[in-house]
């Protein structure tokens, strides 16, 4: 798709369709829509205040030939209160149009620009909004297949003074939705194909496209680490464990700080002994989509060059039960030193992260952002709507939340009082990997919390969010990227913070 800033008055913009947001309870009186109004014979006037276009993001209008403007249709799309609007409506409301606009045969589509938001960041937020929403997971479809394509997607209403901004925010909307686009078509991808193995092969032609240096360890050396955690997981499988480590180091990084991004690539979640049901465990193929978002996170990184040092470790490996699998009852013994009672081997997302992220420190991480689909309670609690977020250091907390709300994202806060750490407790080890069903997302964050240490980390369980269970106006229905756009975010904020 081609992206362009157009510096042609809205009207004499040349596109087969062009999107105009209308605000609730907007008059066309003044501005770009009493313009519009004229120019299309009163249309707006008609239109705008019915029940068919009251302002509500539901809404849309798509109008043939709508006068005196070059474009030939024009698509109405409401967007909600005016003191709303954020990047996050800016965001579903381009993935909306977008998608409406290819239903109706458009190729290109030029957007207005009306909001007094931020030129560059909402550049880029109309770009991820429009390839987010043109995704479709339908590799394997033989029919009805998304034969229309959008070829051009025009950015127009842009003074010059803003012009080089703009500019700046589309690459990065292209940048950052090719990547997160990436991992939603990872987390859809079969475990048969998408294997610990395949994985890695993603990463190792990601970092030599990006100019990123990458490290993929077998079993052998996990050994000689004494990765005990992460091998007892793998154990159950025929396929071979991964810990995959890519490497983004600037020339000039503006401090000697070390972000890593941890994402549990778990391609394939049985539950292993301790069996899940068979009713929907087919999704359990998304059980990666942490380490998805890292290396998605990694390769938009390599490419906006921000000055700061970045490692992107991806866990990988299957859950599976068999002859040689880990048991409950089992002691796993980690890389840190700490043995792990396995009470329950369902609960194995924990322990390949426990060995990731003692090994992030061991490179010399000094801030560690793990992400992963972690735990079913996380949905009980937050739903699909927010990430749930957990940590040691309330500073780096409030850092990332504030990245999330700049980009669109919604990450809640749970908290992590010393009495919850009382459920994992074991009688015979150091600690056990399950703390039963009882606020089980914050004793998944407190198994973790022993191998962060004394290293400022905060953990996310994007096991709620990483997936979409409906079809949206704004996107299709399936891996949702959740997250990626807020740690490319977090990443450019701290190296700009210095
Ligand atoms: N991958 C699952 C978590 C999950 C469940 C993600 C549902 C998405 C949807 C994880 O490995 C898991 O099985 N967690 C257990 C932990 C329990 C055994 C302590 C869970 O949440 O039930
Ligand atoms: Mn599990
Ligand atoms: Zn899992």
């Amino acid at each position: 798709m081609k992206i362009r800033l157009d510096s042609n008055k809205f009207y004499d913009v040349e596109a087969d369709a062009l999107v105009v947001s209308i605000y609730e309870n907007e008059k066309p009186e003044d501005g770009v829509l009493k313009d519009l109004n004229e120019r299309s014979g009163g249309l707006l006037e008609q239109i705008i205040g019915t029940d068919e276009m009251r302002g509500k993001t539901v809404d849309s209008v798509f109008i043939h030939q709508p006068g005196k403007i070059r474009a030939r249709r024009l698509l109405l799309i409401g967007a909600g209160k005016r003191e709303d609007f954020s990047l996050e409506t800016l965001v579903k409301y381009t993935g909306s149009a977008a998608r409406l606009l290819r239903s109706k045969g458009a190729r290109s589509i030029a957007f207005l620009r009306r909001s007094s938001l931020n030129v560059e960041s909402s550049a880029e937020a109309a770009v991820e909004g429009v390839m987010i929403g043109l995704f479709e997971p339908d590799a394997y479809r033989t029919n009805n297949k998304e034969e229309r394509r959008i070829d051009e997607l025009i950015l127009t209403g842009i003074g010059p003074e803003s012009e080089s901004a703009a500019a700046r925010g589309l690459e990065r909307g292209r940048i950052v939705g090719e990547a997160m686009n990436l991992a939603r078509d990872l987390a859809n991808e079969p475990s048969s194909t998408l294997t610990p193995t395949r994985l890695a092969e993603h990463a190792v032609e990601s970092a030599n496209k990006f100019g990123l240096s990458v490290d993929v360890l077998d079993p052998a050396r996990m050994k000689e680490l004494g990765m005990g955690a992460l091998l007892g997981v793998a154990q159950g499988s025929d396929q071979p464990a991964k810990l995959i480590v890519l490497r983004y180091s600037p020339a000039a990084a503006v401090n000697n700080e070390v972000i890593a991004i941890v994402g549990k690539g778990i391609t394939f979640d049985s539950g292993g002994i301790s069996i899940k049901p068979a009713d929907g465990m087919e999704k359990m193929k998304y059980d990666m989509s942490g380490a998805a978002a890292t290396l998605a996170a990694m390769q938009a990184i390599a490419q906006l060059k921000p000055p700061v040092n970045v490692i992107g470790l991806m866990p990988a490996s299957e859950n599976m039960p068999s002859g040689n699998a880990y048991k409950p009852g089992d002691v796993l013994r980690a890389m840190s030193g700490k043995t792990i009672e396995v009470v329950n081997t369902d609960a194995e997302g924990r322990l390949i992260l426990a060995d990731a992220i003692a090994y992030a420190r061991k490179l010399g991480a000094t801030r560690i952002i793990d992400l992963a689909t972690l735990t079913g309670a996380v949905s009980i609690a937050l739903g699909a709507v927010n990430v749930g977020m957990m940590g040691n250091n309330q500073v780096f907390l409030d850092e990332l939340r504030e990245s999330a709300r700049e980009v669109g994202e919604r990450f809640w806060q749970l908290p992590m009082d010393d009495e919850y750490r009382d459920l994992i407790k074991s009688d015979i080890a150091d600690i056990k990997n399950s703390g039963g069903r009882y606020a089980g997302t914050i004793t998944a964050a407190w198994f973790l919390k022993e191998f962060a240490e004394s290293t400022p980390w905060v953990h996310l369980d994007i096991a709620g969010t990483a997936w979409e269970n409906d079809r949206k106006p704004y996107m299709a229905k399936g891996p949702t990227g959740v997250a990626i756009r807020t740690l490319v975010n977090y990443v450019c904020n701290h190296a700009a913070r210095k």
